[in-house]
């Protein structure tokens, strides 16, 4: 096949110029092709290169807008900061401090996110996530997590002794009317598991989770809207009734049924303690 001479010419010029890249272009063929120097093959050469260049880049860029990544404009996808920490799904286990988020009251999330990023409760990286949220959002984003039903893990090994637990026992199911403690029961529902739509379940906890907030009510670093029970309750509560209520708590596996009931299951109100976060 014979070519034209130009075309020739283009093709040493072009493999000049991509040797000159790749920095293998030895110095007696450089001064072969300086001395045979004519311009129009040489420019156009160039031309070609920044033409192929160009074409490659508008391709691409075609490309990347005809396929932009498909990420779906989603709760689970707006998420993701939470779950990075409460787990996949908001699902976070005994074993560790971060509590579990699925399937609780939604209420009570919403009510927990709003003192999170009002500084009822302390969390630095979650007030930093939730600062610039309005309270519809805050709602949203609970309803989200309070919709999710996911299994939950066995409960922790047991921890404490035998005599904390059964003296955690006593406090969560039955209370001590000497020392004018109601039962966790009489709120949180006689299996434990919450009731609807304000008071959160106390099983499937982590152990340090739980003597942490109730020693957070107890020097008031936590606060729920007011009459504040649990802050009263709390300030009842020995630090051995605490370590004692949560080896018994965090120790309980989940009931079948481990959701909250609904308000109309038990006589809301009258409480043993006045509640602001459960509106009559
Ligand atoms: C950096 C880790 C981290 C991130 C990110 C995070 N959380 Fe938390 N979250 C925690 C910890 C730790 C606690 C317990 C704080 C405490 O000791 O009171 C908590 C507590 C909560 C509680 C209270 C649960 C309860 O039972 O009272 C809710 C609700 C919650 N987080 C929701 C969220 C949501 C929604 C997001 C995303 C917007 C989020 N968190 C992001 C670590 C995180
Ligand atoms: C008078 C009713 C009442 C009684 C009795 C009561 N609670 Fe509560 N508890 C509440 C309410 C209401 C909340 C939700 C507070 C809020 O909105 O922050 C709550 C929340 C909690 C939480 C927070 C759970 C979480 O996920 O962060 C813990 C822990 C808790 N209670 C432990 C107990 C224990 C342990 C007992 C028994 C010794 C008890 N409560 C008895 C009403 C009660």
């Amino acid at each position: 096949m014979s070519r034209s001479p130009s075309m020739t010419e283009t093709l040493r010029y072009l493999r000049a110029v991509l040797w000159s890249f790749a920095g293998i272009r030895q110095r007696r063929e450089a001064e072969s092709e300086q001395a045979q120097f004519r311009p129009v093959p040489l420019i156009l050469t160039a031309l070609a290169v920044v033409v192929a260049m160009v074409a490659l880049l508008l391709l691409a860029a075609r490309q990347a807008g005809a396929a932009p990544l498909d990420v779906p404009d989603t709760l689970t996808q707006r998420t993701l900061a939470c779950t990075g920490c409460h787990g996949p799904q908001g699902r976070s286990t005994p074993l560790g401090y971060v509590p579990r988020i699925a399937g609780k009251p939604a209420g009570y999330l919403a009510a927990q996110l709003r003192a999170f990023r009002d500084g009822q409760r302390q969390h630095d990286g979650m007030a930093r996530l939730l600062v610039h949220l309005d309270d519809d959002y805050l709602s949203e984003i609970a309803g989200h997590f309070a919709g999710l039903q996911v299994a939950y893990p066995a409960p922790a090994p047991l921890q404490g002794s035998a005599q904390s637990r059964a003296a955690g026992e006593r406090l969560a199911l039955q209370g001590d009317r000497s020392r004018r403690l109601p039962a966790c029961a009489d709120c949180h529902g006689s299996r434990l598991t919450g009731v609807q739509p304000a008071i959160p379940g106390l099983l499937g906890l982590p152990r340090d989770y739980l003597v942490a907030q109730l020693g957070a009510w107890r020097i008031q670093v936590r606060k729920a809207r007011s009459p504040d029970c649990m802050a009263e309750l709390a300030g009842r509560l020995a630090p051995s009734d605490i370590t004692a209520v949560a080896d018994y708590l965090a120790a309980q596996p989940l009931p079948a049924n481990p959701d909250a009931v609904p308000a109309s299951t038990r006589p809301l109100p009258p409480l043993p303690l006045p509640c602001g976060s459960v509106r009559p």
